[in-house]
């Protein structure tokens, strides 16, 4: 597993500063005013950042951006990186400042005089989230690089506020790890031993075998599995950290590979289903973070692992199968799977455990990067307050969300002749037909938000807090929806 560098806090020392090794870094306002640290490395200098902070360069520079002085007279350092930012900033701007600092670090050791700037943590946590490489598969020297060392005024106070932040860091981390995880590695099995690993951080993890999901009633899940040589499983993990009251449920699209099936895909672009298991992946991410933070709240996630193959024992368009719920289901398309698979473990999840609210995260169409593109997934609730929870959470965090229409005419598209509805409504409103298909397996009384993160999961540009690749969208917003919502002593 991908960790994320090393972050200490220490005391500000400046005497220490002259003799930092690696990257020294410090913060200077846009208006050139220097801090207690920025002031000595200036006269150690002799006068670099005040002739910097004067310069064109320095206008030019956005705020939270850095600008580097390569082997910089007066230092033991290797470069001095000069951060923008003003006295008071918000915490997008503070992470996006770390962000900045991650890629100017590079592998090297860097040292932050971060003095009394009031978010230091926030700064950390954005130059941790960026720090992220998938090295696995890559031989020659994988390492992640040196750590960093913050000098902060309180660092007591500061690495209390970091602890959390890095419970849901190491959350992300798995997020995009599972991601990333080429299919041949990423089986079934090995994505369900990874979440039993889980066991030692005090989640209760169950997994769900074929014979038990058949006992249950599964038709629909175990059908989109049934052509694969990996056998389809259904992991439950429970975490309880609150009272007796019933828990918030996390229901995950796991597949961890969709070929389309007998519907097969075209050639160009295949390989991108090596992520199709997102929605499992930032469900497993927020149960990481919740264990490791030890948050007082019942959340329970529910993933169904599956992968979507062609083969003689495959389901055809044209089957009819059964839910758990009883409902039947014609099959026109066996590429539209993702929604079987939910179905049943949406279910399942209601009937177990009657959660106070579910949320189900699954890159379920292409459409939805037709409409929204990469930079929000798409919402779809049943209950005002709830849907309001998360997109506020997610407006914080910074990660992209937009809510989208349900109703009646658009569930009207699924009817089918031969069963009670077909899993697909026609290339009109493609992500909204697949949202009333889930629809139908919420009871009345479940507030529930279906996230079709199908355009954010995994980018091919970098964002703000991540290199392309895997994001771990979902993880934050979702982690402080409980954090606001459900941790209130
Ligand atoms: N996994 C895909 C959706 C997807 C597409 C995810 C692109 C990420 C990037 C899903 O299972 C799928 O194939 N959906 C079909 C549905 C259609 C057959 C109704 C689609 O979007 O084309
Ligand atoms: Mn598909
Ligand atoms: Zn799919």
């Amino acid at each position: 597993m991908t960790t994320p560098i090393a972050i200490s806090f220490s005391e500000t020392d400046l005497d220490a500063l002259a003799g930092a090794e690696g990257k020294l870094a410090v913060i200077v306002t846009p208006d050139g005013k220097l801090d207690q640290s920025a002031r000595r490395v200036n006269r150690l200098t002799k006068g670099a950042l005040v002739r910097l902070a004067e310069s064109d360069a320095w206008d030019k520079a956005k705020t939270g951006d850095c600008v580097s002085l390569g082997f910089p007279t007066g230092l033991a350092a290797e470069a001095l990186l000069v951060v923008k930012l003003p006295r008071r900033v918000s915490v997008e701007e503070a992470r996006r400042a770390g962000a900045e600092l991650a890629k100017a670090k590079g592998k090297a050791a860097l040292t932050v005089a971060a003095g009394a700037f009031h978010r230091a943590a926030d700064m950390s946590f954005g130059l941790t989230m960026r720090a992220y490489e998938f090295t696995d598969h890559k031989t020659g020297d994988p390492s992640i690089g040196e750590g960093a060392l913050f000098l902060v005024s309180k660092p007591e106070d500061v690495s209390a506020e970091a602890a959390p932040m890095t419970a849901v860091a190491e959350g992300v981390f798995f997020t995009r790890d599972l991601v990333s995880e080429p299919s041949n590695v990423l089986t079934t099995e090995e994505f369900a031993a990874r979440l039993a690993a889980m066991a030692d951080l005090g989640l209760e993890v169950e997994i769900l075998d074929e014979a038990e999901l058949e006992t249950l009633g599964m038709r629909a899940l175990l059908a989109v599995g049934q052509g694969s040589e990996s056998p389809s499983k259904v992991v439950v993990m429970q975490w309880k950290g609150g009272g007796d009251e019933a828990p918030l449920a996390l229901i995950g699209k796991g597949v961890v590979f969709d070929t389309g099936g007998i519907s097969l895909k075209p050639a160009g672009g295949m390989e991108d289903m090596t992520m199709d298991m997102g929605g499992a992946g930032v469900v497993s991410g927020v149960m990481r973070a919740l264990a490791l933070r030890k948050a007082k709240a019942n959340v329970v996630g529910v993933v169904g692992l599956v992968e979507n193959m062609p083969d003689g024992r495959a389901q055809r368009p044209g089957d009819v199968v059964r839910s758990m719920k009883g409902d039947t289901i014609e099959v026109i398309n066996t590429d539209a799977e993702g929604r079987l698979v939910l179905c049943d473990i949406m279910w399942y999840a209601q009937d177990r455990f009657q959660p106070t609210g579910m949320v189900d995260l699954a890159t379920l169409t292409g459409a939805i990067i037709i409409g929204l593109g990469h930079e929000n997934a798409g919402v779809f609730s049943n209950d005002d307050g709830f849907c309001n929870s998360f997109l506020k959470a997610a407006g914080a965090e910074g990660e992209g969300a937009w809510r989208m229409p349900l109703g009646d005419a658009y569930d009207k598209m699924l009817k089918s002749h031969v069963a009670d509805m077909k899993n697909v409504g026609g290339r009109p409103a493609g992500s909204i037909t697949a949202a009333q298909f889930l629809q139908r397996f919420v009871k009345d009384e479940t507030p529930w938000i279906h996230l079709d993160i199908a355009g954010v999961a995994s980018v091919k540009a970098d964002t703000a807090l991540a290199p392309k690749g895997a994001t771990g969208w979902g993880v934050m917003a979702l982690d402080r929806m409980i954090r606001d919502g459900y941790e209130a002593e």
